[in-house]
C-alpha cells in the first residue's frame, strides 16, 4: 500500500528524466575506457545504435569522454528516432595504416535528420603513413584513402567545436546534405599533405561554414557540383590551397552550382585564393551566383582566379573549351598581399564567355623584383568600381570578347 504514494513519482521523475532534458548514452559505458589504446569502435556502435532506436526521448546524447581511443571505420546510420547527438571530448585515432581501412570513409553518419557532432574533441586521422602512398598528382586513379569525417545525406545539423587533425585524404565530406551548419571548428594538417581538402561540400543545399580555422596541403573548402546556398562567414585559410568552387566539369551528370557567398574571411599563404576552375573538354554545366566579399589576403598565390581551364598534371585536352556557363559572379572588398604577380585572373571559356562579373574595390600588392600586380582577362567583359590595385583587366580593353 505504502508503494501507491512511491510510483507515481518515480513516474513522473522518469518521464522528467526522459523527455525535459536528453537521454546519454556514454560510450564507456559500452565497454570503452580511455585508457590509451582502448578500441572504442564496438562500443561506438552500439551506444549509437541504442541511441539511434531510443523512443523515449526528445534528444538522445551518445558522449565520448576526455582520454585517448582507438577508433576502426565506422558508419553510423539512421534514421534515429529522435534527435541525436554526439559529443566528443576524447581523441579518437584512425588506424595509421592505410592497409586496415577498407573504404573510404573513417567515421561517416548518414540518413541522420535533427542531428549534432559536438565537444572539444579531435579526430585523429593519423594520415602521415598514407600520405606518402598518394599518387594523385601522378596520375588519374586515386588510391580511396578515407576521409576522416562523412556526412551523407545529413539534414538539419550542426557540427560544433570539433577538430579533424591529419586526415588521409579529405578532412570533412557534406554530401547530400541539407540546412548543415559547421562552426568553431578546426581543421589540421600539413601544408604539403597530399589531397586533404578541409572542406568539400557536394549536391547539398544550405550549407553554413561559421567562424571556422583551416591548415591543409589542399582547397581549404571546395564546393563541388549541386552545391546550393552554401555561406561562408569568418574562417581563416592557409596553409592550403585556398576556397574554390569546382572543380566542376570533370565527370558527366554533374548538377548546377548556385547560391555561393564567401565572406568576411582570411587567407594566409595559400597557393591560391578565392577562385572558380573548371575542367576543359567539359560536358555542359552551369555555376551562376557566386560572390567573394571582403576578404583579406596575405602572401596569397593567384589571389583571384577564374579558371576554366583548370588541368593540373595535363590530364585532359586543354585546347576543348569548358561547357561550364560562369555567370553572376562578384568580387568585392579584396585586400592584402600576393605573392604571385598576376593578382586577378579571369580565363574564361571561348565558347561560353563569363557573364555579369563584377569587381569592386580590390586592392591587392605585389612586392616581386618584376613590378606591381598584374590582372589578366580571356573572354569576360567585367562591370568594374571603386579601387582598382591592379587594373582589372588593363589587357584586354573591350578586345578579349571570343563571341
Ligand atoms: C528508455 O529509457 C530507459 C531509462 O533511461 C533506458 O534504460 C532504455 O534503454 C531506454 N530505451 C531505449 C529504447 O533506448
Ligand atoms: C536548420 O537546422 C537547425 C539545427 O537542427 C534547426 O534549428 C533549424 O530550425 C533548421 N532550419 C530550418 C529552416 O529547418
Ligand atoms: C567575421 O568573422 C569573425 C570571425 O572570424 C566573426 O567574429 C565576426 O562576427 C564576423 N563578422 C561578420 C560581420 O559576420
Ligand atoms: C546574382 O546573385 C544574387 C545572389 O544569389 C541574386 O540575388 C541576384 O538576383 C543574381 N543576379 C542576377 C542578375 O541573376
Ligand atoms: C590578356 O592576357 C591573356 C593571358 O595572357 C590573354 O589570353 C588575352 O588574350 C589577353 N587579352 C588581350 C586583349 O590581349
Amino acid at each position: 500500500m505504502g508503494q501507491r504514494s512511491v510510483l507515481p513519482a518515480a513516474i513522473a521523475l522518469l518521464f522528467f528524466a526522459s523527455t525535459a532534458t536528453s537521454q546519454v548514452y556514454d560510450v564507456t559505458k559500452y565497454g570503452a575506457s580511455g585508457g590509451g589504446s582502448s578500441d572504442i569502435s564496438q562500443a561506438l556502435v552500439s551506444a549509437w545504435k541504442e541511441a539511434c532506436a531510443s523512443t523515449n526521448a526528445s534528444k538522445v546524447k551518445i558522449t565520448v569522454p576526455a582520454g585517448t581511443y582507438v577508433l576502426r571505420e565506422v558508419v553510423l546510420g539512421g534514421p534515429c528516432k529522435a534527435a541525436i547527438e554526439v559529443q566528443v571530448d576524447g581523441t579518437l585515432k584512425a588506424p595509421a595504416d592505410p592497409a586496415q581501412m577498407k573504404t573510404d570513409g573513417w567515421v561517416t553518419f548518414q540518413n541522420v535528420d535533427q542531428f549534432t557532432l559536438s565537444g572539444h574533441g579531435t579526430f585523429d586521422g593519423q594520415g602521415k603513413t598514407a600520405w606518402t602512398k598518394n599518387i594523385c598528382s601522378k596520375t588519374k586513379e586515386c588510391a580511396n584513402l578515407p576521409i576522416n569525417i562523412r556526412f551523407n545525406f545529413v539534414t538539419n545539423a550542426i557540427v560544433q567545436d570539433i577538430t579533424s587533425l591529419d586526415s588521409k585524404q579529405f578532412h570533412v565530406n557534406v554530401l547530400g546534405c541539407k540546412n548543415f551548419t559547421l562552426q568553431h571548428v578546426t581543421i589540421t594538417a600539413p601544408g604539403n599533405s597530399p589531397n586533404t581538402d578541409g572542406i568539400h561540400i557536394g549536391r547539398s543545399t544550405g550549407v553554413n561554414i561559421i567562424d571556422t580555422g583551416i591548415k591543409t596541403g589542399d582547397d581549404c573548402i571546395s564546393i563541388g557540383d549541386g552545391s546550393e546556398q552554401i555561406h561562408i562567414n569568418g574562417v581563416t585559410c592557409g596553409p592550403g590551397h585556398g576556397i574554390s568552387v569546382g572543380s566542376l566539369g570533370r565527370y558527366p551528370g554533374e548538377q548546377p552550382v548556385s547560391g555561393i557567398f564567401v565572406k568576411n574571411s582570411t587567407i594566409t599563404g595559400t597557393m591560391n585564393g578565392v577562385r572558380i576552375k573548371t575542367w576543359p573538354a567539359s560536358p555542359a554545366g552551369t555555376a551562376m551566383d557566386m560572390h567573394f566579399e571582403d576578404i583579406t589576403l596575405d602572401n596569397v598565390g593567384n589571389p583571384i582566379l577564374i579558371d576554366q581551364k583548370y588541368c593540373p598534371w595535363n590530364q585532359c585536352t586543354a585546347q576543348v573549351p569548358s561547357l561550364i556557363k560562369i555567370s553572376n559572379v562578384s568580387f568585392r572588398r579584396i585586400r592584402g598581399t600576393s605573392s604571385t604577380q598576376v593578382a586577378v585572373k579571369l580565363d574564361c571559356s571561348p565558347r561560353y564567355p563569363c557573364d555579369k562579373v563584377e569587381i569592386s574595390d580590390i586592392d591587392i600588392a605585389y612586392h616581386g623584383a618584376e613590378g606591381p600586380a598584374t590582372s589578366l582577362c580571356t573572354n569576360v567583359k567585367p562591370v568594374i568600381s571603386g579601387k582598382q590595385n591592379p587594373a582589372i583587366c588593363a589587357n584586354a580593353t573591350g578586345s578579349s570578347q571570343a563571341q
